[in-house]
């Protein structure tokens, strides 16, 4: 399996602009899965509601449907957050779609910082999709830093993570390698590239979109500029969860001795 991150500097409120360079990035490579931004049809700052009641959609609008026309268009599945409109709620949103249309959606859960007075937390489970011989999960940026996210979808089957992202802290990147390495599986991070300033706040994005595999390592990393990585992939090699000649990652947990939840 060939999969591909497509790193850009998304444009505030330039939507049309911001596909027009979606596509244009998938056209310099074939891939068998892509991996888009967070929020890649919108740019990421938001300072009034009103600007998210003019730029989100729901799983039927525009972005998605283009996602979906593309994917058939090439043979391929790709992954891709959007601002979602459900009803008066609204989600910071990723969407994997095949060539069929769409295969998971998955509503940010550990939401960041400031995206907690625009967006509601997540109300769906974290998915994971059968897609061209290989189980897809789906999380979003800073679930990153909460390591049950990507434990979950382990459990849950997952042999690569497809990570929409939009980083302004740097420690995602190497987080990514031990969040593999505990759960024996791929993962992909599609960042964004460029800088915001609204309302008073500024953010840089630190790039670095990578493909790292069940060991930790990183098979590929950009830089802090935009443009495509696509490596090949065997998904299937996460299925294994052995980890030594004598230990196997998921028969050797230990629940009953760990330490409870602080909320419990
Ligand atoms: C983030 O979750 N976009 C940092």
């Amino acid at each position: 399996m060939r999969i591909a991150v497509a790193q850009m500097d998304c444009r505030f409120d330039q939507p049309q602009h911001n596909l027009q360079r979606a596509r244009a990035l998938l056209d310099t490579e074939r891939a068998d899965l892509w991996v888009l931004p967070e929020l890649f049809s919108s740019g990421y700052l938001f300072s009034e509601r009103e600007q998210l009641e003019r730029m989100a959609e729901p799983l039927d609008g525009t972005i998605v449907s283009t996602l979906s026309e593309w994917a058939r268009a090439r043979g391929c599945a790709i992954a891709a957050g959007w601002p979602e409109r459900a009803g008066d709620h609204f989600y910071n949103s990723a969407v994997l779609v095949g060539p069929r249309g769409v295969l998971a959606h998955y509503r940010k859960i550990h939401l960041f910082d400031r995206e907690t007075l625009w967006f509601q937390g997540g109300d769906l489970p974290f998915p994971v999709v059968e897609y061209g011989g290989a189980r897809l999960g789906l999380m979003i940026c800073f679930d990153w830093r909460f390591p049950e996210a990507a434990r979950t979808l382990a459990f849950r089957g997952a042999d690569v993570i497809l990570h929409p992202s939009n980083l302004v802290l740097p420690w995602c990147p190497e987080a990514m390698r031990i969040r593999c390495l505990e759960n024996l599986v791929f993962a992909a991070t599609c960042d964004r590239v460029g800088s915001e300033e609204r309302g008073g706040h500024a953010l840089r994005f630190i790039g670095q979109s990578q493909v790292v595999d069940p060991g930790g390592n990183v098979l590929g990393r950009l830089a802090e500029e935009e443009g495509v990585l696509a490596v090949d992939i065997d998904p299937t090699q996460a299925r294994s969860k052995q980890a030594t000649a004598h230990n196997d990652l998921w028969a050797d947990l230990r629940p009953r001795s760990y330490a409870q939840h602080p909320g419990d």
